[in-house]
């Protein structure tokens, strides 16, 4: 199925619904990994919005990506309670070791922010390919991304 009609299929669901332009973004990121550009416009015809409200909510929400992750994904908390755990300097070191700012891809790997893993009490928190980790440290988030990448 091509992305056009894959589309058409997730507009089709949510025609009609009240605040369809969230759940419409998610299911275009469940279907095609990411929310690619083109995707805009079809939006905001179908939701009668501009093609720019769109692409503002797109860009508000760090949910949302503009181009596919890579096979890994390492998400790293900066919610208030984490960063009080130490959670800055977690994602500073790990910055620096894998050579790639918070937001990139490079090669199979992902880095992204998250705003709560719902670990709070274990900050600062982490994620690597869907395992949560608490009381993460730069080194075990490393062996994980080396054990996870080998
Ligand atoms: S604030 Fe980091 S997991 Fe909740």
């Amino acid at each position: 199925m091509n992305t056009n009609d894959r589309l058409a299929e997730i507009l089709a669901v949510h025609r009609g619904r009240e605040g369809a332009l969230l759940p419409i973004l998610h299911d275009v990121q469940a279907a095609f990994g990411h929310v690619p550009e083109d995707v805009y416009q079809p939006i905001a015809d179908a939701l009668r919005l501009g093609r720019a409200e769109v692409a503002g909510v797109v860009s508000f929400y760090h949910d949302f990506r503009a181009q596919p992750a890579g096979r890994h994904v390492i998400k790293l908390c900066r919610a208030e309670a984490c960063q009080s755990m130490g959670g800055s300097d977690l994602i500073a070191r790990l910055e620096a070791a894998l050579g790639m700012k918070l937001g990139e891809t490079k090669g199979d790997i992902t880095l992204e922010a998250v705003y709560c893993l719902g670990l709070c009490a274990c900050g600062p928190a982490a994620q690597v390919d869907g395992q949560l980790i608490g009381r993460a440290s730069a080194a075990r988030l490393e062996a994980l991304v080396a054990e996870v990448t080998a």
